[in-house]
């Protein structure tokens, strides 16, 4: 079974290396079985409760675009030892209003690339946190910390080091697992 997967990047920048890891994911994952798709967030409004009983079109569309993927992959940087303020308002907006939380049930996996040797890490455990509030089955195992340095990922997502393909494949191999079990669960 091939997957449409939705991924969320935690960067606006525009020389983002998540976003370069995005793109070798991207170009990785049919290997995989997934198919992978940008649900961009960089027009989304502040969340505000105020907007919970007239949702802005944009987080109305942010959150119909998550509810139609059969799982989410959130690839971010590591803010400050936590995620980037753009994404938590991506997941602040998915999760609301009360009692219509985007990611109830949807598998999710994190990955993250910095240019410091533990960089993502400690961004991610704060992601899995947040994910496991928002009742969204998780992917354990393999973690995946992306150390990149110059020239490891090429701007189109060209992975220039056969033991990094070999891994993010590996990774997304595991992804493809971890939805099907949580999508047909063995009795
Ligand atoms: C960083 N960076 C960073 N790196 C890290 O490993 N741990 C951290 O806590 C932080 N903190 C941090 C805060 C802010 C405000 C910035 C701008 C950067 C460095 C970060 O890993 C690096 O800038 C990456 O290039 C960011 O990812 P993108 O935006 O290029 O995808």
């Amino acid at each position: 079974t091939t997957y449409d997967v939705g991924f969320l990047v935690g960067s606006i920048s525009s020389t983002s290396i998540n976003r370069r890891l995005s793109k070798a994911l991207v170009k990785l994952a049919p290997q995989a079985g997934l198919n992978l798709t940008e649900i961009p967030l960089v027009d989304l409004p502040f969340y505000s409760a105020d907007n919970d009983g007239a949702i802005p079109a944009e987080a109305a569309s942010f959150k119909e675009a998550i509810e139609a993927s059969d799982a989410i992959i959130v690839i971010t940087p590591e803010y400050n030892r936590s995620v980037p303020g753009v994404l938590k308002n991506a997941l602040d907006t998915a999760s609301r209003p009360w009692g219509q939380n985007s990611f109830a049930g949807k598998p999710s996996a994190v990955i993250g690339a910095s240019v410091g040797a533990i960089g993502t890490a400690v961004a991610q455990q704060h992601l899995r946190s947040i994910l496991s509030f928002l009742a969204s089955p998780e992917l354990a195992q393999p973690e995946a910390y992306v150390h990149m340095r110059e020239g490891l990922i090429t701007d189109d997502g060209e992975v220039t080091d056969e033991s990094t393909t070999e891994f993010l494949l590996s990774w997304l191999t595991a992804v493809h697992t971890h939805i099907a079990k949580t999508l047909s669960p063995v009795s």
